[in-house]
């Protein structure tokens, strides 16, 4: 059965635009000799902290949800980071570097006439900086932060949030990511998914979501706008 064209991709931001292996030289410069176990800790408690405070319906943004996971980290840890070190890595998520190859793709993907967003857990402000730094801004027609819903992927309300911008059905909007956990929610929500693991022997949460289109940078354009074939 033919599939409706995708008219707009949406796109997560860490760990799938935003180079989230950039935070393992940032707690190594702040804890020396724990950069790769802290890094791995803070983003575990960060993900933990925004299901639980969405289940709870306790809001709080992703700046502060950021900095308590890191205060948990270190704690946990028992790795004393104080002052100038700590505050420079309180600030790491918002200086994590766009992936090369993500920017080649957003690039191709305007090229066949796609509308490109960004779909985020980021509260609004980190948003606009990382897209600032990262000189992406001018890529995306939409900027999409879970600040209008307040609760966290992978609430269905947050993939809502594409759906209304775009003004269509879920199964015209494709959404990319590299987290398998928000890979299965934009899936069970109806959205179109291409899953990039970042590495060998990922798997996907068990969870009865739709299986997601496994695909690498380079394939997007493919995925999304395949090229008919002559008739
Ligand atoms: C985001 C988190 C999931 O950017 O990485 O939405």
């Amino acid at each position: 059965m033919d599939r409706p064209q995708v008219e707009a991709v949406f796109f997560d931001w860490y760990g799938t635009v935003a180079d989230i292996g950039a935070l393992v030289v940032a707690c190594e410069a702040a804890a020396p000799g724990h950069g790769p176990e802290l890094a791995a800790r803070w983003r575990a408690r960060q993900l933990e902290l925004t299901w639980l405070r969405t289940v709870m319906g306790a809001w709080a943004d992703f700046e502060a949800v950021t900095a308590d996971a890191l205060a948990t980290a270190l704690s946990e840890l028992k790795i004393d980071a104080a002052g100038a070190a700590l505050a420079r890595l309180a600030s790491a998520f918002v200086e994590l570097p766009a992936r090369p190859e993500a920017v080649a793709a957003l690039a191709d993907l305007r090229r066949a006439g796609l509308r490109l967003g960004v779909l985020s857990n980021a509260s609004r402000g980190m948003l606009v900086i990382g897209l600032d730094r990262t000189g992406l801004r001018s890529a995306f027609d939409d900027v999409l932060s879970v600040d209008a819903v307040r609760r966290y992927k992978p609430d269905p309300a947050v993939y809502r949030l594409a759906v209304e911008a775009v003004g269509t059905g879920p199964d015209r909007i494709g959404f990319v990511t590299a987290n398998g956990w928000d890979a299965a929610g934009a899936g069970s929500f109806g959205l179109r998914v291409a899953w990039l693991p970042n590495g060998a022997g990922q798997t996907l949460p068990r969870v009865g979501a739709p299986e997601p289109v496994v695909a690498g940078w380079p394939q997007l354009v493919e995925v999304f706008r395949p090229r008919s074939l002559p008739s």
